[in-house]
């Protein structure tokens, strides 16, 4: 997978290089490539924001550079993804949507956010998520797309050690994880429950599947059907 970030704060994306991301990076499952908005200015002050038609607060960022960037780097199948707190809910179903993706640009919007007509121009032409990472505000799209995009590449395959641990994860199943434990079998007087060293298999995934739909029921009774 290609992913491609424009922002005008490249240096945020130094993180992309340690931990998993990585070494996924290093095997070739993952070329990132992170682009100065900056570049695509051509006056002294490489200036990418003006002020609001119709007025309000805060600075909008303009059309030119981010239409001469992204006609650079947007290729014939890629999706833009644009990060902002007026998008729709990025959750593991799109997570694992846009995994499939040979190419994804993700454009980071600082300010009161990019001119509308950037996302108009580029909807015509192909295809535009715009994608909020949760109902708070955020002073730009850098961190939301960190979000998306360790989400998204831990789902490529050959990415996790063990494929396997994803399918036991929250969302997977629309569900919660439930409660996991390991050695000590008594750590200052609270114990594992006891099914968990019972080695009876049938009896540990119904314990499990219990604990999931508890859990969900208290903390996200959103998930559950009605
Ligand atoms: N930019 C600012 N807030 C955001 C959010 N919640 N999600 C995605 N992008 C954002």
């Amino acid at each position: 997978m290609r992913i491609d970030i424009v922002t005008i704060f490249p240096t945020f994306f130094d993180v992309l290089g340690v931990s998993l991301l990585g070494r996924a990076r290093e095997k070739g499952l993952l070329d990132v490539r992170v682009h100065d908005l900056r570049d695509w200015t051509h006056d002294r002050h490489r200036t990418v924001d003006d002020t609001p038609y119709g007025g309000g607060a805060g600075m909008v960022m303009k059309p030119e550079p981010w239409g001469e960037a992204l006609d650079e780097i947007l290729g014939e199948d890629a999706v833009l993804v644009v990060p902002t707190p007026s998008g729709e809910v990025f959750r593991q179903p799109l997570a694992r949507e846009l995994a499939q993706e040979k190419q994804l640009v993700f454009a980071c919007g600082r300010y009161e956010g990019i001119d509308q007509r950037v996302i108009d121009h580029y909807a015509a032409r192909g295809r535009v998520r715009l994608v909020s990472i949760g109902d708070y505000v955020l002073n730009g799209g850098e961190v939301a797309a960190m979000a998306m995009i360790e989400a998204i590449t831990r789902l490529l395959p050959g990415f996790m050690g063990n494929p396997e641990s994803l399918l036991e994860e929250s969302h997977e199943d629309g569900l919660l994880e439930y409660p996991i434990y390991t050695k000590p079998a008594v750590w200052r007087g609270l114990e594992v429950p006891p099914v968990l060293l019972s080695g009876n298999h049938a009896a540990v995934a119904a314990w499990r599947r219990e604990q999931s739909i508890e859990r969900t029921r208290e903390r996200r009774p959103d998930l559950l059907p009605d």
